[in-house]
């Protein structure tokens, strides 16, 4: 086999422009090498690792390497769905998936038109604005609040530590520990006052239906209540931050589809799925092999980590004819792999899509002529990617 290519998935390089490290890679390979393990390139092996049992999600695993074998980080990275597998992790999704259903994601979308609106109300005036703290941000905060049944004067405390918690998922986790553990020790308590208080007075909301939902005698228990409202709180919150930073980012350097987007409305589903393809704001999750595998003639042993890259199967000549061009009419034959595969797949997909797809349009018909106002800063050494400021200008 010819020696694959070697990516720095570490370095500030790759961050700032991972389609092209992926694209020359793959060019030469179908996989590359990483500080970790493995990174695979192409759109069928991504999703082949993604389905693939044989490999389990990183999870707890990623913590001893950063000093952490103890304390509230590693009981919830024990805790969470993500991090489950097998009949444990199909228990928790079959519970799940009996509140958090289709009508539910379904009836928040005239919330979301509000949110979007009364966002923009706040800046539009000004003609410019900084688009992550002042719509990415908060949008998505008021959106999962809502769903899960949090008052709007919990908000800013919500979001502050769902921010902190992303934290978890870098590379900075161990010298940001203690802001990680204090975010979640405040999540926990706050969480477990929420439970107390819906299951004393329900309501129409994710967590009184979390805590009615029973199957052939099964129910959740308190602790992974408390869990799993963590983990839709943090998974709700920052990706889409990113996703929504990702795709004004990129309708910048595409004025002329902003413009249409806004005039023709109907295109909302195929803009949001295009950006979700072109600039992903996950980079993949990555697996590690449970056994030795043998792949390709690649060998796996057992403890192998992969990284089955969404991004780079997002961007494969085979499956998207031109891959680098974004176009928001373009027709996906197969869906992109922003959302992972295979039985983790991304449980907030739909809630995802439609926020993006409703906050848009909104954005786009409001804010014309959007252009940069200075420079965007880039996250660095974090497994969610995006913008973490965005100063843009519009005509007001
Ligand atoms: C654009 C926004 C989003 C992106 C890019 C994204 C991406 C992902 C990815 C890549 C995974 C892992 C899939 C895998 O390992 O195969 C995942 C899992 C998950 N996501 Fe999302 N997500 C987004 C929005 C959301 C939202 C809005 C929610 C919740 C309300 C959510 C909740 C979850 C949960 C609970 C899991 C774990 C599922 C499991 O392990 O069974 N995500 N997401």
């Amino acid at each position: 086999m010819p020696e694959a290519p070697f990516i720095d998935t570490l370095a500030e390089a790759y961050d700032a422009d991972i389609h092209t490290a992926h694209r020359e890679a793959r060019e030469q390979s179908w996989y590359a090498h990483t500080p970790m393990g493995f990174v695979f390139l192409r759109y069928e092996d991504v999703l082949q690792v993604l389905r693939d049992r044989r490999f389990r999600e990183l999870g707890a695993d990623a913590l001893p390497p950063a000093g952490i074998v103890d304390g509230p980080i590693w009981d919830w990275f024990h805790q969470i769905m993500s991090n489950k597998e097998g009949e444990d992790h199909a228990r928790l999704r079959r519970l799940v998936s009996r509140a958090f259903t289709p009508r539910r994601v379904e009836s928040l979308r005239p919330m979301m038109r509000t949110t979007a609106h009364d966002l923009i109300d706040r800046f539009a005036p000004d003609g410019a604005c900084e688009f992550v703290s002042q719509f990415a941000a908060p949008y998505p905060v008021r959106v999962i609040s809502a769903l899960i049944g949090v008052p709007p004067e919990d908000f800013a405390r919500f979001h502050a530590w769902s921010r902190d918690l992303a934290l978890a998922f870098g590379s900075r986790i161990a010298e940001e520990r203690p802001r990680i553990e204090a975010a979640l020790e405040s999540l926990n308590a706050y969480v477990d006052g929420l439970l107390e208080l819906r299951a004393k007075a329900p309501q129409d909301d994710l967590i009184s239906a979390l805590l009615a939902v029973e199957e052939s005698g099964d129910r959740l228990s308190r602790e992974e209540l408390r869990a799993l409202v963590t983990v839709l709180i943090f998974g709700g919150q920052d990706t889409t931050q990113c996703q929504l930073a990702c795709a004004i980012s990129t309708f910048m350097d595409h004025p002329d589809q902003w413009g249409r987007l806004a005039a023709e409305p109907s295109l909302a589903a195929s803009a949001a799925e295009e950006v979700l393809r072109f600039e992903p704001a996950g980079s993949g999750s990555p697996r590690v092999a449970t056994e030795d595998i043998e792949y390709k003639g690649l060998r796996l042993p057992a403890g192998t980590i992969v990284l089955p890259s969404g991004p780079a199967a997002n961007r494969d000549p085979a499956m998207y004819p031109d891959p680098d061009r974004f176009d928001m009419t373009r027709e996906h034959a197969e869906p992109m792999l922003t959302f992972g595969g295979g039985a983790h797949y991304c449980l907030g997909a739909s809630l995802a899509r439609f926020e993006l797809q409703e906050a848009l349009v909104i954005l786009a018909q409001r804010l014309p002529k959007l252009a940069p106002d200075g420079e965007a800063r880039w996250r660095r050494g974090a497994l969610i990617r995006g913008p973490e400021t965005l100063p843009i200008r519009f005509e007001a």
